[in-house]
């Protein structure tokens, strides 16, 4: 198989992190042909945008697109990327890794959050006399596609539970719909247990009994905030990739920024964007080499600890894909 993959590095660490990726996909038995373009604050001083149309026609035309960080810029770049390729879902996995700072070793659940409305839709917010409002915006069409997108990912992961996540006994209209829609989604898959829950419930289960979620959907709002819940529970910005999936492209990345205050000094943690990359091999259907890549990082925690400065070692970025590769070999 061979893939034609968008290469967006952006600023800081985000070149950093993703050369030191790069070469350990290189490693795979896979034909990767791989199409650099800019996006960022170093784009937008050379080029007067933070995200030219080059950029965009090259992550439209690719199979998938690999994104580092961008600086100051970022808001702009991601909103504009995910609006442009209508990505609608936007997946966190919340997983415990030996040797960092988890609250518990048994989380391992998924986070699907639905990216195109709810309350963030700037032109829905607006001043008036005294302030300012925003309307939240749900609509059946975009909760049924997300839902049903957690659904169906449960199924194919072999997860047995899938909880909606709501606040339907205030918010009666718009939430007592994406309630009813999670249950008549839900009777697709019969095989699938399926509860839910108020969101300020949940921000409390995600500490108390972190172990028991296995995939979770909910609403743009309340998904961002427990994603950084779920990023704290797991502990650490290095290690904690994404992906936004739509029906015309995939783009995957870390969580964390181009953080200036350690860029250029090559002692950045590769692991969230090569975390990134084993999402997207196993978007591209290329499991065996996901689970491949993700074991080598599992080995590089627990036995060769080879561990950057995040995670308390004194490792450099080249020393973690050094040591990546010959894992991999
Ligand atoms: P940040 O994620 O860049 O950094 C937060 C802290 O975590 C810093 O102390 C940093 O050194 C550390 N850190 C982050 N990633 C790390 C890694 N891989 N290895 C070791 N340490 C790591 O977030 P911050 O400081 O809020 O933002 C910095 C810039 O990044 C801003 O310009 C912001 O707009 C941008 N940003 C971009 C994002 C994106 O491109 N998706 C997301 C978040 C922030
Ligand atoms: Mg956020």
């Amino acid at each position: 198989n061979k893939y034609t993959i968008a290469v967006v590095p952006g600023d800081g660490i985000g070149t950093e992190v993703m050369d030191a990726t790069i070469s350990v996909l290189n490693e795979l038995d896979i034909e990767f042909n791989y199409i650099y373009a800019e996006a960022g604050d170093a784009c937008l001083e050379k080029t007067g945008s933070a995200l030219p149309q080059e950029t965009l026609d090259i992550v439209r035309d690719a199979d998938a697109c690999l994104f580092g960080a961008a600086g100051e810029t970022a808001a702009d770049v991601i909103v504009k990327l995910r609006q442009e390729m209508k990505m609608f879902a936007n997946l966190r996995p919340v997983k415990a890794y030996p040797n960092t700072n988890s609250l518990s070793e048994d989380i391992d659940f998924m986070i699907v959050r639905e990216n195109t409305e709810g309350l963030y839709i700037a032109d829905k917010e607006e001043f008036t006399d005294d302030g300012a409002t925003a309307k939240r915006v749900i609509t059946r069409e975009a909760e049924e596609r997300i839902i049903d997108y957690a659904f169906q990912y449960a199924k194919d992961n072999n997860k047995s539970k899938v909880t909606g996540v709501h606040k339907a006994n205030v918010l009666k209209k718009s939430d007592g719909l994406f309630k009813e829609i999670f249950y008549e989604v839900g009777e697709r898959y019969p095989d699938i247990e399926k509860e839910d829950f108020y969101v300020d419930a949940t921000a409390m289960y995600l500490i108390t009994q972190p172990e028991s979620f296995e995939v979770i959907v909910t609403t743009n709002l309340f998904g961002d905030i427990l994603s950084d819940e779920g990023a704290g529970l797991v502990g650490g910005l290095g290690l904690i990739p994404s992906a936004n999936i739509g029906n015309y492209g995939a783009l995957f990345e870390p969580v964390h920024g181009s953080a200036p205050d350690i860029a250029g000094k090559g002692i950045a943690n590769p692991i969230a964007m090569m975390l990134s990359a084993v999402m997207m091999l196993r978007y591209l259907g290329e499991s065996e080499s996901a689970q491949k890549l993700d074991n080598a990082i599992l080995k590089l925690l627990t036995e060769a600890k080879v561990l950057t400065g995040d995670l308390g070692g004194n490792a450099t970025t080249n020393d973690v894909a050094n040591e990546i590769i010959k894992l991999l070999r």
